[in-house]
């Protein structure tokens, strides 16, 4: 029997660790993912945001999962990023997604708890996972921006959680979205973190915004015609401490496996100009995010073998 998502976020505290959450946008970058997943023997959510539903459609999303599941039977969990209605969420959880975010970080306090309760009420009828966003993200990218960093206020966790009756809470203690994450000093707010693990205890939280942005592609694409001058991320070592040492129990990862995917693109086809067959540089791209994954995974979420 399948473990459920239930038991491995328990199993994050019993152990501490945390599982990766990372996003797929193509078969590509799914198979990469259940690569990396294999090698280093992790559960893991897959994530995709509504910008990658309309892109892959419904069916194609769910049939892509469906067969990854079969191909490397690992507990993988489908998860909706970033829903920003009742809607998309309904439908999410209609298609079978193990998992939806309702994001109402966007929202005043009251009309956050309105349309997280809303969703919650539909999807745990259906046994679906539900995560709330609490605070907000700096960052721009696609429908998911925001202007500047609010973070999330410990002392309305509690009431949050408590009338809403979401299962997971997205925090804000400093990351943001994308590959430019700090202007200045790097640097998360785990003090505030440390708050509202003490006003709810028993709810695995969540950090979204998490790419460490290795700086290894960051100067490949700049080598071969790209311009990402600044980007920078997370260090793995602040996540480390957030995976192992806090109630941070699922870690999101988008712009990473762009990164890898772009860099790799990018050097194949400069270095090969006569090349016009795809599935060459996109079978060296699955090989290097399967890698990234399988690192993050044993040595910052410390969840190899946990399968
Ligand atoms: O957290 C958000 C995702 O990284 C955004 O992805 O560009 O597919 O909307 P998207
Ligand atoms: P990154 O942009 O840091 O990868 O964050 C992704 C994310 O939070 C997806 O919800
Ligand atoms: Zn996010």
């Amino acid at each position: 029997m399948m473990k459920t998502l239930k038991y491995y976020f328990k199993d994050c505290k019993k152990n501490g660790y945390c599982l990766g959450a990372y996003n797929f946008i193509n078969m590509e970058t799914l198979k990469a993912i259940c690569e990396g997943c294999k090698k280093s023997q992790s559960p893991a959510l897959v994530s995709v945001s509504e910008g990658a539903l309309s892109y892959m459609g419904e069916n194609f999303v769910k049939s892509l999962f469906d067969s990854a599941k079969k191909t490397y039977k690992l507990p993988i969990f489908l998860h909706l990023d970033h829903g920003k209605s009742y809607e998309v969420c309904k439908k999410a959880v209609d298609l079978g997604f193990d998992s939806v975010m309702i994001d109402g970080s966007s929202l005043s306090f009251e009309d956050n708890i309105k349309l997280t309760k809303k969703v919650v009420s539909y999807a745990h009828k259906k046994g679906v996972f539900v995560e709330a966003e609490l605070g907000v993200l700096a960052g721009v990218e696609d429908t998911v921006s925001a202007e500047k960093n609010i973070y999330t206020d410990p002392k309305s966790a509690e009431e949050f959680v408590e009338k809403t009756g979401c299962d997971t809470l997205a925090v804000a203690i400093g990351t943001s979205h994308g590959a430019y994450k700090f202007k200045g000093e790097q640097k998360l707010r785990f003090d505030i973190l440390k708050q509202i693990e003490k006003e709810i205890p028993s709810t695995p939280l969540v950090l979204h915004g998490a790419s460490s942005v290795p700086q290894k592609y960051v100067e490949t694409i700049n080598e071969y015609g790209g311009d990402m001058t600044g980007a920078v991320g997370i260090p793995e070592k602040f996540l480390a401490t957030a995976a192992s040492k806090h109630h941070i129990y699922k870690i999101n990862c988008d712009t990473d496996i762009r990164l890898a995917y772009m860099a790799t693109l990018r050097k194949h086809l400069k270095e090969n100009p006569k090349n016009f067959d795809i599935r060459k540089p996109n079978t060296l791209a699955i090989e290097e995010i399967a890698n990234m994954v399988a690192e993050k995974n044993k040595k910052v979420f410390k969840n190899s073998g946990r399968i």
